[in-house]
């Protein structure tokens, strides 16, 4: 796919991941839709880029998600690549995250992407026109770890929709292309709030590790995107910019469940 001209838009724009996914889109030439909640963030990010329009926008609001959608066809005539992208962490013992944060664990991160399927596939697929939606998983979409339950549910959740999508779409043999992004560690905000305001003393060191491992070993969002602009002109479906942190957690995960192994987990 050649990008200058083309028209994007990228949910959770005003941070980390997506942020970096709307700079390279714009040095690409690409036309933006950013949508994000975080309003002032999404401005000062859209204002900053040569062809980007902010729609704040909350994911989990179905029709805050068809008006960003009708604002982008309007704008663009058609829409050539969705970015599902929006998520956020949840971190705890399962039974003491509070309720509202698995709730919003799954209406932002589940809901998010359902949103985004229901506004955008419709409209594309009446346009008829090729265009391709990337959904946002995560490498913890192949492989749960406790501590997050809500964030590894979600993430296998995202990977299962995104390949019934994928089958959905080629069934009806619709011009649509689907992609699932993994990424692996990337800094950004998304640990910034993960407890929704509970913090357990047993989850704070897990926290602290998972921080300094991608504060050490985290790549930044530029480069991440660059390689995910790279994989979407490719054609890809697996766009995984890090496959040293998923290939071999595959392998040992499908030895241990072909094996009938028991999960085990240790900390440190
Ligand atoms: P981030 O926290 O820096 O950015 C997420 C953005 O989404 C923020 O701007 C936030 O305001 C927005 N957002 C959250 N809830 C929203 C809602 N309901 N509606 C609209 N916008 C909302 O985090 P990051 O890392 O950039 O996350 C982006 C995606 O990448 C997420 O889906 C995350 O799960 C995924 N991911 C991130 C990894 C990492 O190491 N940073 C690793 C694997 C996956």
């Amino acid at each position: 796919m050649g990008f200058e001209g083309k028209s994007a838009v990228i949910t959770g724009a005003a941070s980390g991941i997506g942020l970096g996914l709307a700079q390279e889109a714009a040095k690409r030439g690409i036309r933006l839709v950013l949508a994000d909640r975080d309003a002032a963030a999404l401005e000062t990010a859209a204002d900053a880029l040569p062809d980007a329009l902010a729609v704040p926008t909350d994911v989990t609001d179905a029709s805050a998600v068809e008006r960003l959608a009708e604002v982008a066809f309007d704008r663009f005539g058609t829409v050539d690549l969705l970015f599902n992208n929006a998520g956020i962490m949840a971190t705890g013992l399962s039974w003491e995250i509070a309720p509202a944060r698995w709730d919003a664990s799954i209406a932002v991160n589940v809901g998010g992407v359902l949103n985004g399927i229901r506004a955008f596939v419709p409209r594309m697929l009446a346009k008829g026109a090729p265009a391709r939606i990337v959904n946002t998983a995560s490498v913890g979409g192949f492989g749960p770890s406790p501590l997050m339950a809500p964030y590894s549910a979600t993430k296998f959740a995202v990977v299962a929709l995104t390949e019934a999508l994928k089958g959905e779409l080629d069934m009806l043999e619709a011009p649509i292309a689907v992609s699932l992004l993994a990424p692996g560690p990337v800094r950004s905000a998304i640990f910034d709030d993960p407890f929704g305001g509970e913090i357990h003393p047993a989850t704070q060191s897990f926290v602290d590790t998972l921080r300094g491992m991608i504060g050490q070993h985290g790549m930044d969002p530029q480069p991440f995107a660059e390689a995910v602009f790279d994989a979407i002109g490719r054609g890809e479906y697996w766009i995984v910019p890090q496959p040293e942190a998923l290939d071999p957690m595959l392998e040992q995960r499908h030895r241990m469940i072909r094996d009938r192994a028991e999960p085990h987990f240790a900390l440190g």
